[in-house]
């Protein structure tokens, strides 16, 4: 159902991504008048704040993460905002909760990131306090459980009280404007698409590095590692972008379906088509940085590295591997989608000593956002002793060629889609579930050969397993 919530309440009001990301996201939007004016946002958490002291945490928050050009948005913001501490594991803090939001006929938007175990208290909660009507939606934050099983538990309650169609199942990701642009240039330019299948592309490369470490976060990302937390939702969701064919509109529907197609076209991988990591001590940008298990105190079989090869079985795609690879303590914050084109079929140059590199187009994510598509050019000069070819590239940067509008973070796009009621950007359940299947059986795969992971030096690009890992079907990874 379409309505514009006036109302907005954040669970785990205090946390990190809240600071971090959605308060500053929630500044920015109502400094360019983009949210509804009479919007409230309700936080809440376990913290004893009063709606005063809240505004003080949000200030430094703001005060912290906001560019300087946003700051003077920051005191009409805090207007906005009301707190009203919880414990949700108890059903009897829900009814001052819900008094605190008020009447919900206009709509309101929930935002909902907290540890497992709550989900269905919260629920529950929700549901008992009358917060759970069909004027309002639901935005869900990962992490939705460890696999198919617990996934479908989190994802079962939610649908006792939600549909489907009030369930915003977040991948910031997809809030991303240059994982946006992907369909942009797949499907508004007609270049690409008559090539985009196994007849001429040779594989195709996704890479998603980072620098960081555990960043205080051992609790949850010991019990994920790399493969639950950036495989089975980022890299999956671009994957699906890269490889789906084309939805008849952009609309939830249209994209949602064809995305799922994909993901039930993954075939199950065999234990020699992964390589697991974990860092070592070792340094990035010249400073040095400790091993994963010094950073955790002990030893662990927790992977800070995945590599994969992995294939999608349907008539676009067959015979084309596609390369995923992902690590914390990588020499750079880089995310890339390498799409290698095939070779021409026939060199005309070949017999005047030239050689033809297949063109290669490179999306680049970030932190550049760009697109650089490698074509073959003449060197100049009279040939006397041969053509020379060369690989050029035609580069657009995002930045130059987009110099006027503001450049939005995931979080902005993400939560006014969820104020406004817009699907098109959040995942829908059978995603999820076609990706936990295809995740846990590499998962038992790894279980089954009792396979740990290979150590790399922080600042390397992984184990030298994952660089074999293409390098034996003659591909190199693209750095
Ligand atoms: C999160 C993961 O989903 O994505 C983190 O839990 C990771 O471990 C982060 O660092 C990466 O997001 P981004 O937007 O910085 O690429």
């Amino acid at each position: 159902m379409k309505f514009t919530a006036d109302r907005l309440l954040l669970f785990g009001a205090t946390g990190d991504l809240a600071q971090r990301m959605l308060l500053p996201s929630l500044c920015a939007l109502d400094a360019d008048r983009l949210v509804p004016a009479d919007l409230r946002i309700i936080g809440t958490a376990r913290s004893d704040h009063d709606d005063a002291s809240y505004r003080e945490f949000a200030r430094a928050a703001l005060e912290k993460y906001l560019p300087d050009h946003r700051k003077p948005a920051i005191p009409a913001f805090l207007e906005r905002l009301s707190y009203q501490p919880l414990d949700a594991s108890k059903l009897d803090g829900f009814a001052a909760l819900a008094a605190k939001v008020g009447p919900v006929d206009a709509g309101l938007a929930i935002f909902l990131s907290t540890a497992p175990n709550l989900f269905e208290p919260t629920i529950a909660g929700l549901v008992a306090s009358g917060l759970a009507g069909e004027k309002v939606r639901i935005g869900l934050e990962k992490p939705l459980g460890t696999d198919l099983g617990s996934s479908c538990h989190i994802n079962d309650a939610v649908a006792r009280a939600f549909p489907e169609d009030r369930i915003f199942r977040i991948d910031h990701y997809l809030g991303k404007e240059t994982v946006q642009n992907l369909l942009a240039l797949r499907f508004a330019n007609i270049l690409f698409e008559p090539l985009w299948n196994a007849a001429h592309i040779d594989h195709v490369q996704i890479t998603v590095a980072e620098t960081v470490g555990l960043e205080g976060r051992a609790g949850f990302y010991e019990g994920a590692g790399a493969l639950r937390d950036m495989v089975q939702n980022h890299m999956l969701q671009l994957l699906a972008l890269v490889a789906m064919e084309p939805p008849a509109s952009f609309d939830a529907t249209a994209v949602r379906d064809e995305k799922v197609k994909v993901l039930r076209s993954l075939r199950k991988v065999e234990p020699a088509e992964t390589v697991t990591g974990q860092y070592r001590a070792g340094a990035i940008a010249a400073a040095a940085v400790p091993g994963y298990d010094e950073e955790l105190g002990k030893p662990s079989d927790t992977e800070t590295f995945v590599a994969i090869k992995a294939h999608i079985d349907n008539w676009r795609w067959q015979g084309v591997p596609f390369y995923l690879r992902t690590g914390k303590r990588l020499p750079e914050r880089v995310t890339e989608i390498v799409v290698q084109f095939r070779s021409v079929p026939h060199s005309i140059f070949a017999a005047r000593g030239a050689r033809a590199t297949p063109n290669r187009l490179v999306i680049g994510i970030q932190p550049e956002e760009n697109i650089s598509l490698s074509l073959m050019a003449k060197v100049p000069g009279l040939d006397r002793e041969g053509i020379r070819l060369r690989s050029v590239p035609l580069d657009i940067a995002m930045d130059d060629a987009f110099a006027g509008p503001t450049r939005r973070i995931a979080y902005e796009r993400l939560l006014l889609d969820l104020i406004e009621g817009d699907q098109t950007l959040f995942v829908r359940r059978d995603e999820v579930e076609a990706q936990w299947t295809w995740i846990d059986a590499v998962r038992a795969t790894w279980t089954e050969r009792g396979l740990t992971p290979k150590s790399y030096t922080a600042g390397s690009w992984g184990p030298s397993a994952a660089i074999a890992l293409a390098e034996r079907d003659g591909v190199t990874w693209h750095e």
